[in-house]
């Protein structure tokens, strides 16, 4: 890499412009992100042209958002692994505990409280049920956990982003019962594109890569004493677990879905007399770190 002593000059002056910034914190990341931005137009050797198409695609990344479901600097954040990354370095000693992944654009706040085994699924797929437990790290059932999930429907959109569907479509808070057990009625996740139509699926497309995210169910849940978990459970066998479109998948969050038979003993205590997918699995929840 070539670096002349003007450019280094001119770097050394942004990043000390920054030094009186009074909030420690806020210094280290302006100062970071100058010199890390000033080292990658070093490295490749960035002309005018291109940063100005940077700033182009950035402009028109924000004009995507909606401030609704569209989000479309959160979908770059993903897509580049950044939202991964993060995850990473912030959970790194959560071994004993479930795994976290994505939050993703997609999360839709105060959707309805829902009873246990209750079916949140309003248009057609293949029915499931999924069952588990909410426990602490030593094993402890965790009651009164809120566990709010989201996903799509049979045609891959979410409610909020496909106006077709009802608002509360998919989407739900199930409250675990004093042995901190859940369960919940919906159908067969499937797998989808993340959204193409804006300046992030033409990045996908300008570079060769796909869009898809393999089948998966949205949690984050919450228990008090405990930290949030926001992670999703995929289905084992998917085509694209090993290419995820934003690099989410962990080894630990695949779960397999057996088929249950009509009147099945697990499936009927909820209502269910048809044949059904049946998967289960337990959430283990960190505590609060201590401050
Ligand atoms: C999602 O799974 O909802 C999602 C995550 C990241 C980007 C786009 C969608
Ligand atoms: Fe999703």
């Amino acid at each position: 890499m070539i670096q002349t002593p003007e450019e280094a000059a001119i770097t050394e002056r942004a990043v000390a412009s920054f030094a009186a910034t009074a909030d420690p914190r806020l210094r280290e990341i302006v100062q970071g992100l100058v010199r890390h931005a000033h080292a990658f137009a070093q490295e490749v050797e960035l002309t005018e042209r291109e940063l100005l198409a940077g700033l182009q695609f950035l402009t028109a990344t924000g004009q995507m958002c909606d401030g609704l479901v569209r989000q479309e600097y959160i979908l770059l954040s993903d897509v580049i692994g950044l939202s991964m990354l993060v995850d990473a370095i912030n959970h790194r000693s959560d071994s004993q505990v479930t795994e976290s992944t994505v939050f993703g654009p997609f999360y839709i706040e105060g959707m309805p409280e829902r009873a246990y085994g209750e079916n949140m699924a309003f248009t057609p797929g293949e029915p499931a049920l999924l069952t588990g437990r909410v426990t602490d790290a030593n094993g402890q059932p965790l009651p009164d956990a809120v566990l709010d999930i989201w996903q799509t429907a049979a045609n891959g959109m979410y409610s909020g982003q496909d106006t077709q569907q009802p608002a509360t479509n998919l989407r739900g808070r199930y409250r675990t019962d004093a042995q901190g057990r859940y369960a919940i009625r919906t159908i067969l996740p499937v797998s989808y594109p993340i959204p193409t139509d804006g300046p992030v699926g033409r990045l996908l497309a300008a570079t060769g890569r796909h869009p898809w995210r393999p089948a998966h169910l949205h949690f984050m849940v919450e228990a008090p004493g405990h930290r949030t978990l926001v992670t999703h459970l995929f289905n084992h066998d998917d085509p694209y677990l090993d290419s995820d479109a934003v690099f989410g998948v962990k080894e630990s969050l695949r779960i397999a879905y057996t088929p249950l038979p009509a009147n099945d003993p697990i499936a009927r205590p909820f209502g269910i007399e048809g044949a059904v997918f049946h998967a289960h699995y337990d959430f283990v929840l960190p505590p609060v770190t201590p401050a």
